[in-house]
């Protein structure tokens, strides 16, 4: 059976203490540490750059999970492959050469990820799907935290399962996601679940391995 990973999107901690939020969520039991890159241009919000993924990186030993939103992207590959990515996940609609961007990341000895927005259709990865370690769907429209989950996700989330097959690739799903709504992704095909407000809420590090712990749960059962 696949794994279930909990990747807390840091998008969401307390920026002010950055690096004890890192420490935190890596204690109360993240999988993967999800890191939101937003340039202002593919998605309407600026978060930061390589040298706040390499402070990160410096704090934890858990995956590093680079989601970026950035377009043009292959020029800041290199940037965020030396500044401590473990997986680099670029998004499909952010030009016009994925397959290109797929294997700069794999040339940085990185995991590739493709990410699609909402209205993107799973077909678009039919022919990269034997270059890719990880699809991300997104179930929201990119660039902010909070938003409410979009229900068309979980039938992009069974059409992608059906095309990973047995293939040893990471399903994420990343957007609105808590320990209510875990369940029907899990059920849909998901095994990497972002969450980011239902995990940092109040920036009370007490609640963080409970919090994680009820989405593994949900996931899980
Ligand atoms: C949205 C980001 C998400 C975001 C999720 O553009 O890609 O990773 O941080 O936040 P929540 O879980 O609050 O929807
Ligand atoms: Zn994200």
């Amino acid at each position: 059976s696949r794994p279930v990973r909990i990747a807390p999107s840091i998008l969401a901690a307390d920026f002010t203490k950055l690096g004890a939020e890192v420490e935190a969520v890596d204690k109360a039991g993240a999988d993967y540490i999800h890191v939101d890159i937003m340039d202002g241009h593919f998605v309407p919000n600026i978060s930061f750059g390589p040298v706040v993924l390499n402070a990160i990186r410096a704090r934890t030993e858990k995956t590093l999970d680079v989601h970026l939103m950035i377009a043009p992207v292959d020029r800041y590959i290199a940037d965020f492959a030396d500044a401590g990515a473990d997986i680099i996940t670029v998004h499909a609609e952010a030009g016009p050469h994925l397959h290109r961007s797929i294997q700069a990341v794999r040339a940085h000895g990185k995991k590739a990820g493709v990410s699609i927005n909402p209205a993107t259709p799973v077909s678009v990865l039919e022919h990269v799907i034997d270059d890719v370690d990880l699809i991300l769907i997104m179930s929201v429209n990119p660039g902010f935290g909070g938003q409410s989950f979009i229900p068309a996700a979980l039938d992009k989330l069974r059409q992608a399962r059906q095309l990973i097959g047995n293939r040893p690739i990471d399903l994420e799903v990343d957007g609105g996601i808590s320990a209510d709504n875990a369940r029907e992704v899990a059920d849909a095909g998901a095994n990497v679940f972002v969450a980011g407000s239902s995990i940092f809420k109040g920036n009370d590090p007490d609640t963080y391995a409970s919090r994680i712990e009820q989405i593994r749960t949900n996931a899980t059962s």
